[in-house]
């Protein structure tokens, strides 16, 4: 459930019209509901009652400043996979004892960020990371909480671009592995081993390759416990999918997940961590855009909007599906017509949906992408000098631009010319 609805004709954000924050603000843009992602983290929140757990928000998903700020204070770490998102949480004000560090390509001098603004664990994906990691905390003279990222081999059934879990695939330990590498980490001097870490892909639609993951981990725990290591805390990564569509057939909700993580991890009695993004983010955000023309092809229709795939890479990188709706409502029963709805960039691949059905639709009509909160703002570009797509955070009747749409001067500053030219 999110707050975009139409109410009297026309999409609302919670108490805010759409059509009027596109009045003031402009199109493209993104719009972001503050009870939306409050709710979604609660769901998370209370799915895991009863456990010693905290829920890190990936805020690879979005990660404006004041997103971050509303999650935080409602009570959620981060997952922070770069320096800068590690900036960003702390400048969000998430204390260092809130965030986790992920990623399999830590520099040192991340690390050395990290371990100077305080840090919850890093999860380590390599044993290089682990003696660049020690080295790091060595030279602070402080010792670095780690966890171990193992990759289960497991197929999360998701988009082969998304899938994180499966032998092949660049992340984590190998599980057959993870006794030595644990023997390892144990012997050096700068880490301390506090646990495990696990992530096997995003947009899953099933608990089952949850189960598994897990399963191997509650074993893993155990073993590793035998060999005498502390895996007291057990990060179980992000991924829950999300509905794109409007169908019946949803991915399982938080509290199923919830109760998943209870059923195969909770008698180990560690502390839990989750790390999800989309779910939080995705169906709390959409895209607003405007129809620019509308043009007739040989054998199709296109609606040309002043969005691109440089504000939403989603459909071009992934072929993903968003429901695409105008923001004001058509008429029940209206008869529909297939388009191919595009952007302006210049190339085939700015293709947002082939032959949707939409209701009748004029040049200048706003358009909202829905499910766009998640890897839309923070995977756009400027691409073919389009001005990065302004955010706005609604919450009740109110409104704020939580970052401003950059002038064309503000655009072409940013690169310097050398004096030789
Ligand atoms: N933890 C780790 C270590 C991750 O790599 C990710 C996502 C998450 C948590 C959060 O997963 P989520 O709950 O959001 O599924 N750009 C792609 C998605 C990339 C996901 C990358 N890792 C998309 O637009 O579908």
């Amino acid at each position: 459930m999110d707050h975009f609805l139409y109410r009297d004709g026309t999409l609302f954000a919670e108490d805010v019209s759409v059509a009027d924050i596109a009045a003031q603000v402009g199109t493209p843009f993104y719009c972001y509901s503050s009870a939306t992602l409050l709710r979604h983290f609660k769901l998370f929140d209370d799915a895991l009652e009863g456990m010693d757990h905290l829920v890190c928000f990936a805020m690879k998903s979005a990660s404006n400043q004041a997103i971050l700020k509303l999650l935080a204070s409602a009570g959620a770490g981060m997952d922070v996979v770069s320096g800068g998102e590690y900036a960003r949480a702390k400048a969000a004000g998430v204390p260092g004892d809130k965030i986790v560090f992920s990623g399999i390509g830590k520099t040192q001098d991340e690390m050395r960020m990290a371990l100077e603004g305080g840090i919850r664990q890093f999860n380590v994906e390599s044993e290089p990371e682990m003696h660049a990691l020690s080295e790091v905390a060595t030279s602070l003279g402080v010792i670095a909480p780690i966890t171990v990222r193992i990759n289960p081999d497991v197929d999360a059934k998701t988009h082969e671009k998304i899938s994180t879990g499966k032998k092949g695939d660049k992340f984590g330990i190998p599980i057959s592995r993870a006794r030595e590498v644990y023997a390892l980490a144990a012997k050096l001097s700068g880490l301390q081993v506090i646990g495990i870490d696990v992530h096997i892909g995003s947009q899953l639609t099933e608990l089952e390759p949850f189960e598994l993951a897990y399963t191997k981990v509650a074993e893993l725990t155990e073993q590793l416990r035998a060999d005498g290591h502390t895996i007291m805390r057990l990060d179980l990564g992000g991924g829950l999918g999300i509905p794109y569509t409007r169908s019946n057939d949803a991915p399982p909700l938080p509290t199923e997940y919830g109760a998943l993580i209870k059923r195969t991890v909770g008698h180990l009695g560690c502390e839990i961590e989750i790390e999800p993004g989309r779910l939080i983010s995705g169906n709390a955000g959409i895209m607003v855009t405007k129809v620019i023309y509308l043009k007739s092809g040989e054998d199709r229709d296109f609606l040309i909007l002043d969005g691109a795939m440089n504000d939403l890479i989603r459909p071009a990188m992934y072929g993903a599906y968003h429901d695409i709706i105008p923001v004001i409502e058509p008429k029940p029963g209206v008869d529909q017509s297939a388009y191919d709805i595009v952007g302006p960039v210049c190339e085939s691949g700015d293709t947002f949906a082939k032959q949707r059905m939409m209701p009748p639709v004029l040049a200048g009509d706003l358009i909202a992408f829905r499910s766009a909160g998640a890897y839309g703002a923070v995977m756009s570009s400027e691409y073919n000098s389009r001005p990065l797509i302004p955010e706005v955070l609604v919450q009740d009747d109110q409104f704020a631009v939580i970052r401003a749409r950059p002038t064309f001067d503000d655009m072409i500053k940013r690169d310097t010319i050398p004096v030789w030219l």
